[in-house]
């Protein structure tokens, strides 16, 4: 399991993630992963329920399909990017473990 970032932890600058997109912070080698949709950001712990391995490419980009589906790119579980349930693929019933975010000043901070 890989840890949670205490709150305050400054995750990304906004303008640095994609958007629509998805990328790994840098915090913790990359343990999270951020969702971006305009001016809206989702987290999400950087591990797949399927077999545990990171949601993200070795260049720490997600994923993200249509701005609305994140893809793990070990087996192609698919999951819904807002609330985290799988919709697809090998990690059926699943879903990723939410992480919580807050922005201010242009910064993503875990909260
Ligand atoms: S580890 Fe993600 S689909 Fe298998």
């Amino acid at each position: 399991m890989r840890p949670k970032p205490p709150p305050g932890t400054e995750l990304a600058r906004l303008d640095d993630l994609p958007d629509p997109g998805a990328r790994a912070a840098d915090w913790e080698s990359g343990a999270v992963l951020l969702v971006r949709r305009g001016d809206t950001v989702t987290a999400w712990a950087n591990i797949c329920p399927h077999a545990g391995m990171p949601l993200t490419l070795p260049d720490g980009r997600g994923l993200l399909h249509k701005g609305e589906t994140l893809v793990c790119p070990a087996h192609g579980a698919s999951f819904d990017a807002t609330g985290g349930a799988c919709t697809g693929g090998p990690a059926a019933d699943n879903r990723l473990t939410p992480v919580a975010v807050e922005i201010a000043g242009g910064i993503v901070y875990a909260a």
